[in-house]
């Protein structure tokens, strides 16, 4: 059995291929309308989310299953101190293949030792948010082509954000990619991922304070919301909280073929006079979540033969 707990669980071949069925059922939906009929999704969200949740309970309506579960810890028996191992113990019991948010990192990981079905990291306190990363390769890869040569702006709350994680994560299996990581001293990619993932994949990279420095060199500028939620007081938060805000003045800087991605939600750190730029593509990157998230059913259940290998979850 398979889980996604962290990005690299699925190896880069893995990855092509599953955005590879993403995209044919994006073309030909028809045809996968049945595939799920007698399977349920469990959507075990323990911290708010819009469309992680309602795109995977999508997907899965989408393949012709069915979905139960919740969208507030307090709604489930974890208000009255359960724990993640029994609750997906439950769980095991009344669906085939489970998605989890978790305010704790770690969390979705202790489900997939405990449970007895496939279990999807669907974004855990600030560490990982892999089906974010698949969305975000699938937006890049059919913009640009692939993802080999870019230079990548992540600009934002790099400390807390756990889509940047999971996206830097990834991008360092691609061959020649630059970083560019845009933000306030205070809110600057872990000293870990710098040194543990970006380093050693010896693929060079720069900080910036201003986004304007860097704009012309940028293939992709990866926004981010200061991720209120997760400071410890809210005084810094008020503080930071406007770090960036991206103007079509900013954006005239940027190359004519620049991808403009968010992971969204988003709250002021893209004026909405950007959205009517071709440039950008936070919202139909949105919706291709529902496709990759269809391919990612589809596969980890055993229903998609080719795109996964043989082979039993370590945890990566
Ligand atoms: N991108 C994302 O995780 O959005 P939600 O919090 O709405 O699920």
């Amino acid at each position: 059995m398979r889980h996604l707990i962290d990005p690299l669980d699925l190896n880069l071949a893995e990855t092509g291929r599953l955005l590879d069925l993403a995209e044919e059922i994006m073309n030909r939906q028809g045809e996968f309308a049945h595939c799920c009929q007698g399977k349920i999704l469990a959507s075990l969200f323990f911290e708010p989310s819009t469309r992680t949740r309602l795109s995977f309970e999508s997907a899965m309506l989408r393949l012709g299953g069915q979905t139960l579960g919740f969208a507030g810890a307090q709604s489930s028996s974890a208000a009255k101190g359960e724990s993640v191992a029994d609750t997906i113990r439950m769980i095991s019991c009344y669906a085939d293949i489970a998605a989890m948010r978790h305010f704790k990192e770690g969390a979705p990981f202790v489900a997939a030792r405990y449970g007895k079905i496939p279990v999807i990291n669907a974004g855990d306190g600030g560490h990982q948010h892999p089906t974010q990363t698949l969305t975000d390769l699938f937006t890049i890869r059919r913009c640009r082509g692939g993802v080999d040569g870019l230079t990548i702006g992540l600009c934002g709350d790099l400390k807390f954000g756990r889509t940047v994680h999971s996206l830097i994560k990834s991008l360092v299996r691609y061959r020649n990619v630059r970083f560019v990581f845009i933000s306030p001293e205070e809110l600057r990619v872990p000293g870990y991922i710098l040194k543990e993932v970006v380093e050693p994949s010896g693929h060079p990279w720069q900080e910036a304070r201003r986004m304007e420095e860097v704009m012309p060199q940028l293939d992709v500028l990866y926004m981010t919301r200061v991720q209120r939620e997760r400071f410890f007081n809210e005084e810094d938060y008020v503080r930071l909280k406007d770090s960036y805000i991206l103007t079509p003045e900013k954006l005239g800087a940027g190359k004519g073929e620049l991808a403009v991605l968010h992971p969204l939600p988003r709250v002021n750190e893209i004026d909405q006079r950007v959205d009517q730029d071709p440039r950008a593509l936070y919202f139909e990157q949105a919706r291709g979540g529902v496709f990759v998230r269809m391919a990612l059913i589809l596969s980890l259940l055993g229903l998609a033969p080719g795109v996964l290998e043989e082979r039993e979850w370590q945890g990566a």
